[in-house]
């Protein structure tokens, strides 16, 4: 039942959702295309308000900008990025005949881990979910809000007990960080790890 990593992983699927934390969400994306992987880049509307209010950061309306604008910025060539909208149902990860490797859902509001778990499939993050669920891909979701009500937990936990794996943004601070960037890097390292994918953001523990 539980999908660990078990093929080496090329192309993620990045689904960016309106929760706080779009700076996990960047620097794991800028790390994945820094590791030569395939990037299937999906966001919500509300990411594109915490973007803005989060980074100063615009990401566009129109996918094939926000694709030009991010391969600008992380100098990626367009195969290893490609960006699709809410209602591109031709896009890969939309179908179980070829989905990415591997899904991150991150940050991932409450509103999407209930329509994930609830297999809603509404709009393409949704679905992309779904499929990997069927397909028995790993799938990742790095949810966000504090406190947690019962319902955000009963869904991770349906979420769980499905094989997806629920990695909260919890920074530890045995690392002592000295800045933000060290926090974000806490998080973005478990992740990469979860995916399977060499790092070097800070040390390991014992190291
Ligand atoms: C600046 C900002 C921060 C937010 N932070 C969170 C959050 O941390 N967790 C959460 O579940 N929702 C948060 N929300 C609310 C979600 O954006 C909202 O529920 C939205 O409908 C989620 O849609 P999506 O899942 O399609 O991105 C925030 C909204 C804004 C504008």
């Amino acid at each position: 039942m539980l999908y660990p990593i078990s093929r080496p992983v090329h192309t993620v699927t990045l689904a960016f959702t309106g929760a706080s934390g779009l700076p996990y969400g960047m620097r794991l994306l800028e790390c994945l295309l820094k590791a030569d992987k395939t990037v299937w880049l999906l966001y919500s509307q509300a990411a594109q308000i915490v973007a803005k209010q989060e980074m100063n950061l615009t990401l566009p309306a129109q996918a094939a900008q926000c694709a030009d604008m991010l391969r600008a910025r992380f100098q990626a060539a367009p195969h290893q990025l490609q960006v699709f909208g809410k209602d591109e149902w031709f896009a890969p990860p939309a179908s179980g005949s070829n989905p990415a490797d591997a899904m991150v859902v991150c940050p991932a509001s409450m509103g999407v881990v209930a329509s994930i778990a609830a297999g809603t499939s509404d709009h393409l993050i949704e679905r992309a979910a779904d499929v990997c669920i069927k397909e028995q891909r790993p799938l990742i979701l790095v949810p966000r809000e504090t406190p947690l009500s019962a319902i955000h937990l009963e869904n991770m936990l349906k979420l769980a007990r499905l094989g997806v794996c629920i990695l909260p943004p919890a920074p530890g601070f045995y690392q002592h960080p000295a800045t933000v960037d060290d926090m974000v890097d806490f998080v973005v390292a478990r992740i990469l790890d979860q995916l399977g994918i060499a790092h070097q953001l800070m040390p390991r523990w014992g190291e």
